[in-house]
């Protein structure tokens, strides 16, 4: 029999079932809220906005901390999420903590890449705009540039770190590179001279992307290029100037391990107490949820990654972003298709309550 969703409230029955959310081409576009997105999440809450169906934000997009995207999304969205409710593309980052928590790091990408990777624990993290600005001349190119963080350079204060003698230990693309020249030359210094732009040569620093998308819908018609796209510059730069080929990891959807992640939050989301109070990590709440639903807009990479992640995972294409087509996706076909994520979270609701 169906119950409503104030019914289940009621009973303090804790849902079977969890939603994973995109969120460029499905839940914003830009700034701006798409397919009734606000219309959609306040269905997962009852009349005093207490969440009662477990979900989460899994977005491969970044730049700022957890805490602060989610302060974001509550008013962009408004409904309360909590911080424990958005992962990001680099949220895995922070599980490299232990080996880099006391090196010498470069962060990069738009928004606060530096105060990201400090907020995970790592203890000397420069962004790229800061650890550019400590070389004279590094970007021939920045007279040119209207940015302003062209003229970052040393504006009176001290260095914090001595770049002409300490190595980078690590580069870390933390979210979608602003200045692409400036980065994939810097990028190309840290990594050919083993962390001494300029210096000699040695063995190139490991190298970590947040995520490995070649393009994503933002706020203009058409899909715009991503890390992924990134990526590919400065690999095919790399291999043509050092004998080595570039090495490197990503991270972000499709990777089975974003969802097995994203599986334990939605398992430890205590949607019933009255102050959302979510369980610390590895205390799960009663049953496992056995249906969990991700909607996406990108077939390769949200699509995709609830396939290859198998069991309970069922997947959700919208046609609010990067998938417009009619029928279905070819290559990776999604188990429904609907316009938008208020029908997916309508169709979601109907079956599952
Ligand atoms: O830069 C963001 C983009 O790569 C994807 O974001 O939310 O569609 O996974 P999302
Ligand atoms: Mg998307």
């Amino acid at each position: 029999a169906k119950r409503s969703l104030s019914q289940l409230c009621t009973n303090y029955e804790r849902p079977s079932f969890g939603i994973a959310f995109d969120i460029d081409g499905v839940i914003l576009r830009g700034r701006k809220p798409i397919g009734n997105s606000p219309q959609a999440l306040r269905k997962l809450y009852d009349e005093s906005g207490t969440l009662k169906i477990p979900f989460l934000f899994l977005t491969n997009g970044g730049g700022v901390p957890e805490s602060k995207r989610a302060s974001e999304l509550s008013e962009l969205l408004g409904v309360n999420i909590l911080p424990s409710q958005v992962v990001q593309g680099h949220s895995p980052f922070k599980k490299l903590v232990k080996s880099f928590e006391n090196e010498l790091i470069v962060a990069i990408g738009k928004g606060e890449p530096a105060n990201v990777m400090a907020e995970y624990g790592f203890k000397k993290v420069l962004s790229m705009d800061e650890y550019a600005s400590y070389f004279d001349n590094i970007d021939p190119l920045a007279p040119y540039k209207m940015s302003p963080n062209n003229n970052i350079t040393s504006n009176g204060s001290s260095p914090r770190y001595d770049v002409s003698s300490e190595r980078v230990q690590a580069a870390f693309v933390v979210s979608d590179p602003v200045d692409w020249s400036r980065d994939i030359q810097v990028l190309c210094d840290i990594l050919r001279t083993g962390g001494l732009p300029g210096k000699e040569i040695g063995h190139q620093p490991p190298l970590y992307f947040a995520a490995d998308d070649l393009e994503y819908q933002a706020a203009f018609s058409s899909e715009r290029l991503g890390m992924g796209a990134f990526r590919i510059a400065l690999e095919s730069i790399f291999n043509r100037i050092h004998p080595d080929a570039l090495q490197y990891t990503s991270f972000g959807k499709p990777h089975p391990f974003v969802f097995k992640n994203a599986e334990n939050i939605l398992n430890q989301l205590q949607p019933f107490s009255r102050d959302n109070h979510v369980v610390k990590d590895g205390d799960a709440v009663g049953h496992p949820l056995t249906s969990l639903y991700m909607i996406g807009d990108n077939p390769a990479v949200d699509i995709k990654g609830a396939q290859q992640a198998g069991h309970p995972w069922f997947s959700v294409l919208t046609r609010t972003g990067i998938f417009r087509g009619n029928e279905n996706h070819e290559e990776y076909p999604a188990d429904l298709v609907v316009d938008t994520v208020e029908d997916a979270v309508n169709y979601i609701l109907d079956k599952e309550i």
